[in-house]
């Protein structure tokens, strides 16, 4: 599969939040998205089709040194072929240059994800007790530590 890798942009934000709501029970929408965009402390990355096309993104909350991996998605179609390790990827070297650690919560029962973020590194480090609603489930909390000065 061919994709880039570009800065999220006004132009991506209906396709993000159509690909929000086909993956999420409480979807980011267009206007929080529009937040993001404008947000100085985030950092959001697309992954684009040959056709100009959505096939995936994800993006980072940075305070300090600190960052926040927020949602990570690919379209359904588009699965299993590496766009999330490659948006992931991406990110774990913005924070390896920038950052002390990366940290994220993910769903208990989601499967693919675990496996994508503990094949980058990630750990767990610990458990959020009722975190999500829609259904209630509990968070796996993950974090990437970074060698300082390296
Ligand atoms: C999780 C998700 C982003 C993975 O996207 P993807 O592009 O299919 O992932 P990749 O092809 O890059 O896979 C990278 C690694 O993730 C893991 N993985 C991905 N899909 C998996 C699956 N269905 N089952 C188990 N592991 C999976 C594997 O470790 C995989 O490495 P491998 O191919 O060497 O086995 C995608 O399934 C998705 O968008 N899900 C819905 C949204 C979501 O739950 N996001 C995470 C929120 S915390």
């Amino acid at each position: 599969m061919h994709y880039k890798l570009v800065s999220m942009g006004r132009e991506h934000i209906p396709a993000i939040a159509a690909l929000e709501r086909a993956c999420f029970s409480s979807p980011w929408s267009e206007r929080t998205l529009e937040d993001v965009l404008y947000d100085d402390s985030a950092c959001f990355i697309v992954a684009e089709g040959e056709d100009g096309s959505l096939l995936g993104y994800a993006g980072v909350h940075v305070v300090l040194d600190e960052g926040y991996m927020d949602n990570v998605a690919v379209r359904e179609d588009c699965r299993r072929q590496g766009v999330a390790g490659a948006l992931v990827d991406t990110l774990v070297r913005f924070g390896q240059a920038h950052l002390a650690f990366l940290t994220l919560e993910v769903r208990i029962s989601n499967r693919p994800a675990l496996d994508l973020y503990m094949k980058h590194g990630f750990e767990q480090v610990g458990r959020r007790r009722g975190y999500y609603e829609k259904p209630k489930e509990d968070a796996i909390l993950m974090t990437l530590e970074f060698e300082r000065g390296t």
